[in-house]
């Protein structure tokens, strides 16, 4: 049985999850407009993922008897002024996501809550590769700068990111 306060702490985290999910669709939309079909694509992947974890979470509240609750999403930004700036976010959006599950797993610890303890540790591993992947992005897209030629380079390669199954 899961105590009310984590409970409530892990529904408020399915709505964090949920809302990453829409702030990269809003990213992924302002790509789309600027003719970068790759990076619209990763985005839109990377838009789902965030379902999937939010659907992770879920789940497991249902699998220990608790009470879903689904709060409002915020409305995304809508405009960025660069590709730069949309990752720029994308990092300091997912540090902020690392805070939250860090916080969440301290709450675990300190509800002795051993289930929620190894089911956080599958989201500590993952917010280490989501950290990585927003800061390799940035950087090469600070190198590419004004070179249109490597900027398609890079727009082809994440236009072959696949659908990734839920677990990631
Ligand atoms: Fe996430
Ligand atoms: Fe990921």
């Amino acid at each position: 049985m899961l105590s009310t306060k984590m409970e409530n702490a892990l529904n408020e985290q399915i709505k964090n999850e949920f809302s990453s999910s829409f702030v990269y669709l809003a990213m992924s939309a302002y790509c789309d407009e600027q003719n970068l079909a790759g990076f619209a694509h990763w985005l839109r992947m990377q838009s789902q993922e965030e379902y999937g974890h939010a659907m992770k979470i879920f789940n497991y509240i249902q699998d220990r008897e608790g009470h879903v609750v689904l709060k409002a999403i915020p409305q995304p930004e809508s405009q960025y002024g660069s590709l730069v700036e949309v990752f720029k976010e994308t990092l300091e959006h997912e540090k902020t996501i690392s805070q939250m599950i860090n916080e969440l797993y301290a709450l675990a610890v300190e509800e002795k809550d051993y289930p929620t303890q190894v089911m956080l540790q599958w989201f500590i591993n993952e917010q280490v590769e989501e950290e990585k992947t927003a800061s390799d992005i940035l950087a090469q897209v600070k190198m590419i700068g004004d070179n249109t030629s490597a900027l398609i380079v890079l727009d082809q390669q994440l236009a072959s990111r696949s659908p990734e199954s839920e677990d990631k």
